[in-house]
């Protein structure tokens, strides 16, 4: 099998119940491809979250088996979780940003925790600010910021580590449309120009609207529907970085990030 084709997740009939409720999700069987993009969308309450839960380790299944970087994550010892969520950038919900810590604190940690050398921690987090237009509220604590700007910070703080898998919850849902096209730009530019794995719940059908041939995966009542057939099927290309200077480009900065 080439590299393109294994893949980075793995579900094997997979369901989900809270306590002794019905299953919020059923019989998820599906492959995400190495390097590819997918839009998780769904009416509300259909189980996005639940879904990206699972695949930031933070939820267990109640049943079926879940494969992630190759290894089986049902029977990883719970001492080896910590080195897989460094893998993972993760967009939560509810930004869950560290409150007592500033806006440009709140991003450096990847890479501090990453152990970075702290000049080009400056030099990066300054940029990634830049490009999500907060350059000016840098100092700004969590709890002084609009929603808006504390989805943003949480954005920047996800991405900046360069992670090999990123999981988006509503990224976009605080922001006006020309802020939500620039932060899937940034997506995009980290999809394409450092192979991030990435995966968007969104019921922003607009959104979705502005990539060429999207790959989706849709949830429907905990079930999984797989219109563009991009769950069955390894992807056919991988998407060409958009011309031009983006935090991921060679120009942009950060150097090698997290993955130094
Ligand atoms: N901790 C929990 N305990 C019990 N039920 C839960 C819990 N979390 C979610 N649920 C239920 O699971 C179902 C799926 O919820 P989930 O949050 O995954 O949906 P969602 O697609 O993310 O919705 P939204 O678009 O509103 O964010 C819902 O019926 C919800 O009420
Ligand atoms: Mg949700």
């Amino acid at each position: 099998m080439t590299e393109r084709a294994s893949e980075i997740v793995k579900f094997d009939n997979v369901g989900v119940r809270y306590g002794a409720d019905q299953e919020v999700l059923s019989d998820l069987s599906f492959t995400l491809y190495p390097g590819s993009f997918y839009f998780l969308t769904g009416a509300s309450g259909a189980g996005k979250t639940t879904l990206l839960k699972l695949l930031y380790l933070a939820q267990r299944p109640s049943r079926g088996g879940i494969r992630m970087f190759g290894r089986d994550m049902i029977t990883l010892p719970r001492a080896d979780l910590p080195d897989f969520r460094r893998r993972l950038g993760v967009v939560f919900q509810d930004f869950r940003l560290i409150e007592h810590i500033s806006a440009f604190d709140n991003v450096a940690l990847p890479l501090r925790l990453a152990g970075v050398e702290e000049p080009r921690v400056l030099k990066a987090v300054h940029d990634m600010l830049d490009w999500v237009n907060l350059a000016d509220r840098a100092q700004a604590l969590p709890a002084t910021l609009s929603g808006g700007e504390q989805q943003r910070v949480a954005i920047a703080r996800a991405v900046i580590a360069r992670p090999q898998l990123l999981l988006a919850d509503e990224p976009t849902g605080n922001v006006d449309p020309e802020m939500a096209l620039k932060l899937l730009r940034l997506f995009e530019a980290l999809n394409a120009r450092v192979g991030t794995t990435v995966v968007v719940a969104t019921h922003d059908v607009q959104l979705i609207q502005q990539m060429p041939d999207p790959l989706i995966m849709r949830l429907h009542k905990g079930r999984l529907a797989d219109p563009t057939r991009a769950l069955r099927y390894p992807p056919a290309r991988t998407r060409s970085p958009q011309p031009g200077r983006d935090p991921f480009s060679a120009e942009g900065a950060g150097g090698n990030g997290g993955q130094a």
